[in-house]
């Protein structure tokens, strides 16, 4: 049975804007009328959330395929416990990350088929339905990023060489499946960012703006 709901990820690098976006877009889709789950990798559920907090505060970053599993296991609660279930109740599922981040960050470490197996498991197959690749370039997004104030996470105090890999690692993510993953420039104001996004989802899911209340 095909799940009557939509699942559309953000991806992109450290500072791109996806959190800004992504309350955005709910707040749009609200309004018009739509149920819509905001939710975030790796994270979504307790459990996951416990994984991310492994993940991010190691002093010590595990190896990038232990990395990848762990990932995958707090894929694999979330999309179980909370992915599929807002899905199959009609509801529009937008998350912040999900495995084009495993693809772009662990795939500089992890052997293509080694890591798509430990994606196959995380995800169980689910696949988004449209992903909205927030990029610009890896100077510009750390410099937003490290104005938040905060030490940053383990990934966010990676060389700009590695982030500018992974921001590579994207770009050609979208370019093997156009279909799926578009990119947005992220380099300009909220506001023209938020439009090209509303017509993305606009011309790429069958998902009404014009509804109740828009
Ligand atoms: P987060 O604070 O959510 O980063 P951001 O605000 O940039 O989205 O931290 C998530 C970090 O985890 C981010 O640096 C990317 C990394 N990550 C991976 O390396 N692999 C993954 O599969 C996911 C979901 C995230």
């Amino acid at each position: 049975m095909i799940d009557p709901g939509f699942f559309i990820t953000f991806e992109g690098g450290e500072g791109a804007g996806k959190s800004t976006q992504i309350r955005f877009l709910a707040e749009t889709l609200r309004a018009a009328g739509h149920e819509v789950v905001l939710t975030r990798e790796p994270g979504g559920t307790p459990l996951a959330e416990a994984i991310r907090g492994l993940l991010l505060n190691a002093g010590d970053p595990p190896e990038a395929m232990t990395q990848a599993l762990l990932f995958a296991a707090a894929r694999f609660d979330h999309v179980s416990r909370v992915i599929r279930p807002a899905m199959r109740a009609g509801q529009i599922v937008l998350c912040d990350r999900f495995a084009d981040s495993t693809r772009a960050y662990q795939g500089e470490a992890v052997a293509e088929d080694a890591l798509e197996a430990t994606i196959l498991l995380g995800t169980s197959g689910l696949v988004p339905d449209l992903t909205l690749l927030l990029d610009l370039p890896p100077e510009a997004g750390l410099a937003r990023a490290r104005q938040r104030g905060t030490a940053g996470d383990a990934f966010e105090r990676a060389d700009l060489a590695f982030h500018a890999r992974v921001r590579a690692r994207f770009l050609a993510l979208a370019r093997r499946e156009p279909d799926r993953i578009h990119v947005v420039d992220a380099d300009r104001p909220a506001e023209a960012v938020a439009a090209s996004i509303r017509a993305l989802v606009v011309a790429h899911t069958a998902i009404d703006l014009a509804g109740a209340g828009a």
